[in-house]
């Protein structure tokens, strides 16, 4: 427990040093939660690198999270503690595939979901979050849409706005996500009869069909706390849970399956954090053809959020 209290106080002594901000997703490890200057989903981690002043981004999240900060700030120091922690579902939708459907469908618009590579996104002409698909789906000016990698946010953004929308690849998944399952859930309300069940739509839409409540996990955050309910069955990564425990300490947490875990989430330690801040590494690196492609369906996307507000 010291040696973790030494690690917190040198991580923000060189943050104060170096002008660096911690950013961390809200499925990292408690104590990189904890050590982090924000907390949030994905579009709120993009809207944070958009608009920090920092010369140093740390990101505590997977790559194309990362990726996205280095996009919106060629000019600042974007570095990941871990520089394996990629997400396999991005990985699932290279940019050859966006190529090959794009001369396939010529006039269909195409949305990626921000879970994509840097260089997919370069052929993209929006991108989302789990927070916004539906929303940035209704502002193409199309009724056909190529929509990827995850082939259950396609199917959800089809729900919400009746347009087609056509998954590249087919079957893209995450595999957290999959691992839920409709007949658990329904045991678990079972023995929690007053609880509220909340899922991410990266999961299988029969994980929906249970849920009182689908969104991105912030939103699931935002629900729990401004619920009356004191309990909450939740299918999604388990590293929101210690975020809502923190507070929202009068309700219990359930996850709905405890082994929903993100491994490459979880590659960042406070020791990593540490010598990330020390070294400045690893640094994110984008050729800058990438970059320019990519920064406009990006901030297309966190342009319609400022919109709002
Ligand atoms: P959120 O944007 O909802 O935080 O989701 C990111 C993610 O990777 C879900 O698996
Ligand atoms: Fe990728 Fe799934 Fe991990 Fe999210 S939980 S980062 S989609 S593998």
């Amino acid at each position: 427990m010291n040696a973790q209290f030494n690690l917190m106080e040198k991580i923000q002594k060189l943050k104060r040093e170096k002008k660096a901000v911690i950013l961390a997703h809200n499925y990292q490890r408690p104590e990189i939660q904890d050590i982090a200057d924000f907390v949030g989903d994905s579009l709120e981690l993009s809207l944070c690198a958009a608009q920090t002043d920092a010369k140093i981004i740390v990101f505590c999240g997977v790559n194309f999270m990362a990726e996205t900060a280095a996009v919106l700030n060629f000019d600042k120091k974007v570095l990941i503690p871990d520089r394996n922690a990629l997400c396999p579902m991005a990985s699932m939708l290279p940019a050859e595939l966006v190529r090959l459907y794009k001369r396939k469908y010529p006039k269909a618009k195409i949305v990626l979901y921000i879970n994509s590579l840097a260089e997919a996104k370069a052929y993209c002409d929006a991108v989302c979050t789990s927070a916004n698909a539906a929303e940035i789906v209704n502002r193409m000016d199309s009724e056909v849409a190529l929509f990827g990698p995850d082939v259950n946010l396609a199917r959800y953004a089809q729900m919400k706005t009746g347009k087609k929308i056509i998954p590249m690849p087919r079957y893209g998944f995450c595999p957290v996500h999959k691992l839920f399952n409709k007949n658990s859930i329904i045991r678990l309300r079972q023995a929690y009869p007053d609880a509220e069940v909340m899922a991410h739509p990266e999961c299988d839409p029969s994980i929906w069909e249970v849920a009182d409540f689908v969104g991105s996990t912030s939103r699931m955050y935002g629900r729990a706390l401004a619920s009356k309910a004191n309990g909450f069955i939740v299918a999604t990564e388990v590293g929101l849970l210690h975020r809502l425990k923190k507070d929202k300490s009068e309700a219990i947490f359930i996850p709905a399956y405890e082994e929903a875990i993100c491994v490459n989430m979880k590659l960042h330690t406070l020791e990593k954090v540490y010598l990330c801040l020390r070294d400045e590494k690893y640094k994110i690196r984008l050729p800058p053809k990438i970059i320019s492609k990519a920064r406009e369906p990006i901030e297309f996307m966190l342009k319609i959020r400022e919109t709002q507000r």
